[in-house]
């Protein structure tokens, strides 16, 4: 069996930890006698830099051939903050309709966590993050004092919505976002943590804040309930997001499956990645069950460590094996992630961010050897 596999190394750091996510991804290809064949898309500021171009839509065209696309980071200095981000990744997840953002929370063996008295039985749960919608649809502006007007378009697989906005201000200058969830959009992501929630603990955590923003947020409640009908079995709770945070720290064994609106799941996921060790240990998938794909660490480009070998690749290799089980290798899968878990046990060859001195590397090659010699 042979896949074809776009990957997108992007910016800073990234090239550096896809290496080794590719070298660890093939000793389990190997292992397992399958073969993946590497389609590299040079994605991300020096492209931009050097083009003026984003990402195209013959490029964006060619990816959506494949299930599976793995990503690196995207973000530069060079370039303005929000242009890469928003051009490239956001692009990516909204072109491919990557409606699901998957986030383990998992602290494993070995591993220090910031919270008090908590080991790898207590953190143990899945962020399920909508990744399509909500205030990420890029829908604003601003608006000088008097009146003006602005049209907006969101264009999506599942529909499509038409803003028309008068504006008349006697500020100086305002700045405005609109947000957005829709009944299609938001049951389907609610539908997918449910099923998630049926195979594990049976116990599924709602992120919202509908005591405030009722109009976005208190849909999002209704289509919960809505799609709770179907599942009689879970156990569920609306928590809200101000709330749920502080129950991360306190109480992480509370939480089996977490299903949060896009932004809510943005911020909440950098604090899952803190109780598991850190940045450099938390991956994410980019799913769309029907389509193309897209696995990547939850960090960015880390653009002041670029070239230096020194960050930590567990993420990426974590995105990876979970790659390997989207395509349908869950053997593979398996096998990288126990060899992650034993590296992390042993605890001699580890980045800086763990304590260690090891290279980037070294890990990659550490892993390597012992999905090898599982
Ligand atoms: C993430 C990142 C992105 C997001 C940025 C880089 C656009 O923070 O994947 O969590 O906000 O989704
Ligand atoms: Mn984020």
């Amino acid at each position: 069996m042979n896949y074809k596999v776009p990957v997108i190394p992007g910016d800073g750091i990234g090239p550096e930890i896809i290496a080794e996510g590719k070298k660890v991804l093939e000793a389990a290809a190997d292992k397992h006698s399958f073969s993946l064949d590497w389609i590299e898309y040079l994605l991300g500021a020096e492209h931009y830099l050097k083009t003026g171009e984003l990402v195209s839509e013959e490029t964006l065209k060619s990816l959506g051939k494949y299930k599976a696309i793995y990503l690196g980071a995207i973000g530069d200095p060079r370039v303005k903050p929000g242009v890469l981000e928003k051009g490239v990744l956001l692009s990516m997840r909204f072109y491919f309709d990557q409606y699901v953002n998957l986030r383990p929370v998992k602290l494993l063996e070995g591993i220090w966590t910031p919270l008090k008295d908590k080991g790898p039985k207590d953190i143990d749960f899945v962020v399920v993050r909508e990744n399509t919608e909500d205030m990420y649809i890029g829908l604003g502006g601003r608006a000088k004092s008097g009146k003006s007007h602005a049209d907006f378009e969101v264009i999506r697989t599942l529909y499509n919505i038409k803003f028309g906005l008068d504006v008349e201000t006697d500020s100086a200058e305002i700045g405005y976002q609109i947000g957005e969830v829709s009944r299609e959009g938001s049951s389907r992501v609610i539908k997918y943590a449910f099923d998630l929630a049926m195979k594990r603990r049976k116990q599924l955590a709602s992120v919202d804040k509908a005591n405030v923003l009722s109009d976005i947020y208190g849909f999002w409640r209704e289509v919960f309930l809505d799609v709770a009908r179907s599942y009689p079995e879970v156990k569920y709770d609306f928590n809200f997001v101000d709330a749920i945070t502080m129950w991360f720290v306190k109480n992480p064994e509370w939480f089996d499956v977490v299903v949060a609106p896009n932004m809510f799941g943005d911020i909440i996921t950098d604090l899952g990645a803190m109780i598991q060790g850190g940045l450099g240990l938390a991956p994410g998938a980019n799913l769309n069950p029907e389509g193309t794909s897209m696995f990547e660490p939850i960090h960015g480009s880390a653009p002041k460590y670029r070239g230096m070998n020194k960050v930590n690749p567990i993420a990426t290799i974590w995105a990876g094996a979970m790659l390997l089980e989207h395509l349908g290798q869950q053997e593979a899968s398996r096998d990288v992630i126990t060899a992650i878990e034993r590296n992390l046990r042993e605890g001699k060859i580890k980045t800086y961010d763990l304590g260690g001195k090891s290279t980037t590397s070294q890990v990659g090659d550490e892993i390597s050897r012992l999905v090898r010699s599982s």
